[in-house]
């Protein structure tokens, strides 16, 4: 196993009616902004059960912040706290929320010399303060609400880029598997494929006996495989939805990817595919991932039986037809979940591969995966293979 140093200061408060908690949960003098999406919140009730916890404290809305957050929108909100000096940030909302509460929260702090979008081309590394935030999840996919990381695009640069910083972990969060029983199905599928693949990122690399973690993430894979189309089918199963908000916060909250490799070379091609043409995340991991396993098999062997086998309970045929057969299981999992995994499946062929090739390397994403040798050319191959 490699070295590692494990931090994770967030609180879970998890389960049904734990909005109320709130009350706990926030200081009795804080000056509130409270954010939100477009209109889930409001329609679903969520919001107005937050306001009622918050009791009588200081708070003022922000809302508007949309799927795949934008750098100009977060902006107005980074204006707002500039000028009325709010000193608590809660999130209600997804993974686009969340991401933006956190952007927002170092930005406000930020340098006034300097365009907070510094932050985002030094993928946090320039962040030396930030507002306390908590979140409340509705949507359970992307483990911001217990990481450090978020993902913010810039409408007007066509850039979608990650950023971490320790300092933008959220104080707490609040995960009532009830609140997620208004999601649509393409946002639960998107949820689920969306922690399946931020488990794959971390333990589909090379072996380095990690033997704790490599057990962890089967489980959450094994757990999504099992529960996944069943949280499709019955919306309001309380036990389905638990565990699917429960795995997609371990899958993605530091604890599987503690002491082994990485990759999330899916991940930052993924992000280009969002950036261009709008697709959902969880359905960009889904085109770019069979790909990328299927063109870098060899490097990924061993991890690849081991996840045919153990994961996929494969035991016929040679190590190479155990890794095929897996790698045909996840992607039918993603259609399984009624995700297309194909470029063809969004109208997009073979001429929107160059373009998106250019944005990559404009990023420096030139290095990617566990061995740093997904080049463009390796990217683009993965692409076209995905047609
Ligand atoms: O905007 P509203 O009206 O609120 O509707 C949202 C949004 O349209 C809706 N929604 C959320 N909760 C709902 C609900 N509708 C009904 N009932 C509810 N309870 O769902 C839509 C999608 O929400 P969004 O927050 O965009 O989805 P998700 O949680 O999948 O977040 C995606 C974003 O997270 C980033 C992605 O790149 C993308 O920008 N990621 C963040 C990561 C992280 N912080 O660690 C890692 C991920 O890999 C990912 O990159
Ligand atoms: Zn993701």
């Amino acid at each position: 196993m490699n070295n590692f140093d494990f931090y994770n200061p967030t609180r879970i408060v998890f389960g049904e009616n734990t909005i109320a908690q709130l009350d706990q949960l926030v200081a009795k003098d804080a000056k509130i902004l409270l954010l939100y999406g477009g209109q889930s919140a409001k329609k679903t009730g969520t919001l107005d059960e937050v306001k009622v916890a918050l009791g009588d404290r200081q708070v003022q809305e922000f809302g508007g912040i949309e799927p795949n957050p934008t750098y100009e929108t977060l902006m107005k909100a980074v204006m707002l706290i500039r000028e009325q000096q709010f000193d608590f940030l809660l999130a209600v909302g997804g993974g686009s929320v969340i991401d933006g509460t956190k952007f927002i929260a170092a930005a406000a702090l930020f340098d006034k010399e300097q365009d907070p979008w510094s932050i985002m081309e030094n993928y946090g590394n320039n962040i030396k303060q930030a507002l306390p935030f908590g979140s409340v999840l509705t949507l359970p996919a992307t483990g911001s609400e217990m990481n450090n990381g978020g993902v913010v695009t810039h409408k007007a640069k066509q850039a979608k880029l990650p950023f971490r910083s320790p300092l933008v972990y959220p104080q707490f969060s609040i995960l009532d598997p009830v609140k997620t029983y208004t999601l649509p199905e393409r946002q639960i599928a998107n949820g689920v494929v969306d922690a399946f693949v931020h488990t794959v990122e971390q333990y589909l690399t090379y072996p380095v006996d990690g033997m704790v973690q490599d057990r962890f993430a089967e489980g959450l894979l094994q757990t999504l495989i099992e529960i996944g189309p069943k949280a499709l089918a019955e919306p309001q199963n309380y036990s389905v939805r638990a565990n699917i908000m429960w795995a997609a916060t371990m899958a993605l909250n530091g604890l599987i990817g503690a002491g082994v490799p990485q990759d999330w070379a899916t991940h930052m091609v993924g992000h280009e595919l969002t950036a261009r043409h709008g697709i959902d995340h969880a359905r960009t991991l889904a085109i770019v991932l069979p790909g990328m396993l299927q063109i870098r098999k060899q490097s990924k062997a061993a991890k690849l039986k081991q996840y045919a086998e153990r994961v996929w309970l494969i035991t016929e045929g040679s190590d190479e037809q155990k890794i095929d057969a897996a790698i045909a299981k996840t992607e039918a999992f993603f259609e399984q979940m009624g995700i297309g995994t194909h470029l063809s499946d969004y109208g997009l062929d073979e001429s929107t591969v160059a373009p998106l090739i250019e944005q990559l390397t404009k990023h420096g994403m030139i290095t990617l995966g566990e061995h740093g040798d997904v080049t463009p050319e390796m990217s683009q191959e993965v692409l076209i293979s995905r047609l």
